[in-house]
């Protein structure tokens, strides 16, 4: 009854056989690996995309700062939610990394709409010199509010920042989460809904560390390369990365991982459901934020359930449970038998 959050959980097997794999013997170090090129290779198919260039990182926090920096200049806005994970998770990072601002966009569950996106543009960048400089945007999906952009709500606010002429990136630490949920296509759901640069997340979703910077346009990549190395983000033995990325993409196991922790999350949400718990946001991945009536907490922890407490009205409390891989039936039927 871990549901704490997808990176409590291990690495899944063909991941953990991958990286023993590539232990074996000496290979090319700092992404000269032949591993790192079928990565490459696996990608460019996976996403219809020939001309991409593909660099790992080890945290998601890397990943987003450096594809954020690669894509806007000190004085420009980068535009993103106002829960974004950049804004509020990453203690600084892409500021830091970019010495651009981010200008927080409203929107509820999670998500910016064409309105909050368009009234945040219009009032950036008015003032001059003398002012922040409209930059680029960068959305999340899977949310943090556990809710998933279609691939229309993309195309309309990429559109939108495309008419200032900025870049889109994307985090997606529970992209394929989200692919499951809207069966769009990797490239439905990136370039060709107007993203230019993806943070591909692996380790919620079974691997043991490792994030996939893709950047669909190829003239970036000189760029990121200089910033990932003097960000100190190159590693040294990158094989142990590009292992864990191969597998992952490798016969859809990423997209199964993410099918079952989407599954386990939707029952527990239906069981929460049946037994007189609310959502605070619709449940469309693997994230979800239950209400339910004050002493269940004390109920759920005596019995073992770990998870996120969240601030509620009085009389009510509230959680965050994330499912992953390796949640099971058993684990989400024990927590509903407890509630
Ligand atoms: C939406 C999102 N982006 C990025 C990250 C990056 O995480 P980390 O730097 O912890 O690997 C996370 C992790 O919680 C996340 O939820």
């Amino acid at each position: 009854m871990r549901f704490a959050s997808d990176n409590t959980s291990g690495a899944a097997p063909e991941v953990m056989a991958a990286v023993l794999k590539a232990n074996e013997g000496y290979d090319r170090s700092y992404g000269a690996d032949a591993a790192m090129g079928r990565v490459t290779a696996l990608v460019r198919k996976i996403f219809e995309a020939p001309e991409a260039v593909v660099h790992l990182a080890a945290t998601g926090t890397a990943a987003n700062a450096l594809a954020i920096a690669t894509h806007c200049q000190p004085w420009g806005a980068v535009f993103c939610h106002a829960h974004a994970h950049v804004a509020e998770d990453e203690c600084n990072a892409p500021e830091f990394y970019s010495g651009a601002k981010l200008v927080l966009v409203p929107g509820d569950h999670g998500k910016m709409t064409v309105e909050t996106l368009s009234s945040s543009l219009a009032r950036t960048g008015e003032s001059g010199v003398h002012g922040v400089q409209r930059g680029m945007l960068t959305l999340t999906n899977v949310t943090e509010a556990g809710t998933v952009y279609s691939v229309p709500e993309i195309n309309a606010l990429s559109a939108l920042a495309k008419t200032y002429g900025l870049p889109c990136h994307l985090d997606g630490a529970r992209f394929a989460n989200a692919l499951v949920t809207t069966n769009a296509t990797p490239a439905e759901m990136t370039w060709k809904a107007g993203i230019d640069v993806l943070s591909l997340g692996g380790t919620k979703n079974g691997c043991l560390g490792v994030e996939a910077v893709v950047l669909f346009d190829p003239a970036r990549a000189w760029e990121f390369e200089l910033r990932r190395k003097r960000g100190g983000h190159l590693w040294s033995k990158n094989r142990f990365l590009s292992a864990q990325m191969e597998a992952y993409l490798t016969d859809g196991l990423w997209l199964r991982l993410a099918a079952h922790a989407n599954a386990m999350g939707q029952r527990l949400a239906d069981g929460l459901a049946q037994k007189g718990a609310s959502q605070r946001h619709p449940v469309q991945a693997n994230m979800q934020f239950p209400e339910w009536t004050e002493g269940t907490h004390a109920r759920l922890e005596a019995a073992g359930a770990a998870y996120y407490r969240f601030p509620a009205p009085p009389g009510r409390e509230a959680a965050r449970l994330v499912t992953s891989w390796s949640t099971t039936a058993t684990d989400v039927d024990q927590f509903l038998n407890a509630f």
